[in-house]
C-alpha cells in the first residue's frame, strides 16, 4: 500500500468533532504552533552551519543565560501566536511580564498560551535533544479587553491543551487536548507532523530514575534514600533501576513516558521550590504525563495540576512519570517530613 500518513491536521479535525460546539479555533491554533515548531526544527537542524550557536548575550529574568536559539525560538512562537488571531496573550520563559496581543483580532480572541520557547538550554550547543513546550488556557478576562496576569494565573487543571516539540534524532510533537496523549512525527518529506501513536501509554512501573544526582548532597533525604532504593538488588521490582538524564525535560520525560520512568527534580537547600517553573514546564507536563496514565506531584501528595500560581515564573519541585514510581519516591518524603 502507498504510504500515506495520517497528519496532524486530520488527527486534530477527528478530535474536534468530540466538542460538537468547538469552532475551530483550537484546531487552528495547534497548526500555528506546528507551524512554528517547523521553523524551529529548520534552526536546530542547521545549528552548526548558520550562526546560531552560542550566547545572545543577555540574562533572562530566570538568571539564566539566553542562548540565540532561546531567542529564535522565543520570538518564532509569539510572532506565529499573534500572527494566528486567536491568542489574546502570552507568558513566556523568556520574557518578564506577560506579553499582551492588542490588535484587534487578538483582543478579542479567548486563548491565552504559557511557553518555555526551548527547553534545555545548556544541551543547545553540542547537538543534544531540547525542546519546546507550550500550555493553552481559556482566559478568565472578558474578550474585547487587554488580557492581565490572572488569565496566566490559573491551575494546570484548566489548561485546554498542552504538548511539547522534542527537536531529536526526529522532531516530534506530543499534545494532549484531555483525550489522552498522542504522539506525531515530523516527517521531513513532505513537511508535516505524521501520527506515531494516538493514545501514548506511560507504564505504570518502570526501571529507569532520572535526577542530575550531582546535586545529591543538597537533596532532602527522602530523595537521597529513594536514590539509594533504586539502586539496591530486589528481583520482585526488578531492582536496580537504571540512571538516565539529559539534562533537558522535555527529551527525559519523552524517553520515560515510553519506556517508563520517573523524573525529579527536588528542592534543595539553596533553592526550597527546586528549579522547574510551574507555569511553563511542570503543568504542561504533568497534562501529558496524566493523561498517560501517569502521574504529576510536587512530591508531597500535592498533585502538580491542582497548584493555584501566585507569580507566573513560580517555581516548584517536580516529581513526574510511572505512577507507582512517583508513588514510592513519595513514600520516602513522607518518611522525613519532607526534611
Ligand atoms: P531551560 O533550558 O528551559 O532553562 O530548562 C532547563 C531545565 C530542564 O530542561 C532540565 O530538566 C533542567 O533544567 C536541568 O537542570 P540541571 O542542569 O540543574 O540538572
Ligand atoms: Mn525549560
Ligand atoms: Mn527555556
Amino acid at each position: 500500500m502507498a504510504y500515506q500518513p495520517k497528519t496532524l491536521h486530520e488527527i486534530i479535525i477527528q478530535q474536534q468533532s468530540a466538542f460538537p460546539y468547538a469552532k475551530g479555533e483550537l484546531s487552528r491554533l495547534l497548526s500555528h504552533i506546528a507551524i512554528a515548531a517547523k521553523i524551529v526544527h529548520k534552526k536546530v537542524n542547521k545549528a552548526g552551519l548558520v550562526d546560531i550557536l552560542g550566547d545572545a548575550g543577555n540574562v533572562n529574568v530566570q538568571g539564566e543565560g539566553q542562548k540565540l536559539l532561546d531567542v529564535f525560538a522565543n520570538e518564532t512562537f509569539l510572532r506565529s501566536f499573534q500572527a494566528s488571531g486567536i491568542v489574546a496573550g502570552v507568558a513566556s520563559e523568556e520574557n518578564e511580564n506577560i506579553i499582551i496581543f492588542d490588535d484587534n483580532l487578538s483582543v478579542n480572541s479567548k486563548y491565552v498560551i504559557c511557553m518555555d520557547p526551548l527547553d534545555g538550554s545548556s544541551n543547545i550547543d553540542v547537538n543534544v535533544s531540547i525542546g519546546t513546550i507550550f500550555s493553552i488556557y481559556r482566559r478568565i478576562s472578558p474578550a474585547g479587553q487587554k488580557v492581565v496576569n490572572e488569565d496566566f494565573l490559573q491551575p494546570g487543571s484548566k489548561q485546554v491543551a498542552a504538548g511539547y516539540i522534542i527537536y531529536g534524532s526526529s522532531t516530534m510533537m506530543v499534545y494532549t487536548t484531555g483525550l489522552g496523549t498522542t504522539g506525531f512525527t515530523l516527517d521531513p518529506s513532505i513537511g508535516e507532523f505524521c501520527l506515531s501513536t494516538l493514545e501514548m501509554k506511560t507504564p505504570k512501573d518502570g526501571k529507569i530514575y532520572s535526577i542530575n544526582e550531582g546535586n545529591y548532597i543538597k537533596f532532602p533525604r527522602g530523595v537521597k534514600d529513594f536514590i539509594k532504593y533504586c539502586q539496591e538488588k530486589d528481583e520482585e521490582t526488578k531492582r536496580p533501576w537504571t540512571s538516565r538524564y539529559i539534562g533537558s525535560l522535555v527529551a527525559d520525560f519523552h524517553r520515560n513516558l515510553i519506556k517508563g520512568g520517573i523524573f525529579i527534580y527536588p528542592k534543595t537547600e539553596q533553592s526550597p521550590n527546586g528549579k522547574l517553573r510551574l507555569l511553563y514546564e511542570c503543568n504542561p507536563i504533568a497534562f501529558l504525563a496524566e493523561q498517560a496514565g501517569g502521574k504529576a506531584t510536587d512530591g508531597l501528595g500535592n498533585r502538580i495540576l491542582d497548584i493555584k500560581p501566585t507569580n507566573i515564573h513560580q517555581r516548584v519541585p517536580f516529581y513526574t512519570g510511572s505512577t507507582n514510581m512517583v508513588d514510592k519516591a513519595e513514600e520516602f518524603m513522607f518518611k522525613y517530613h519532607n526534611l
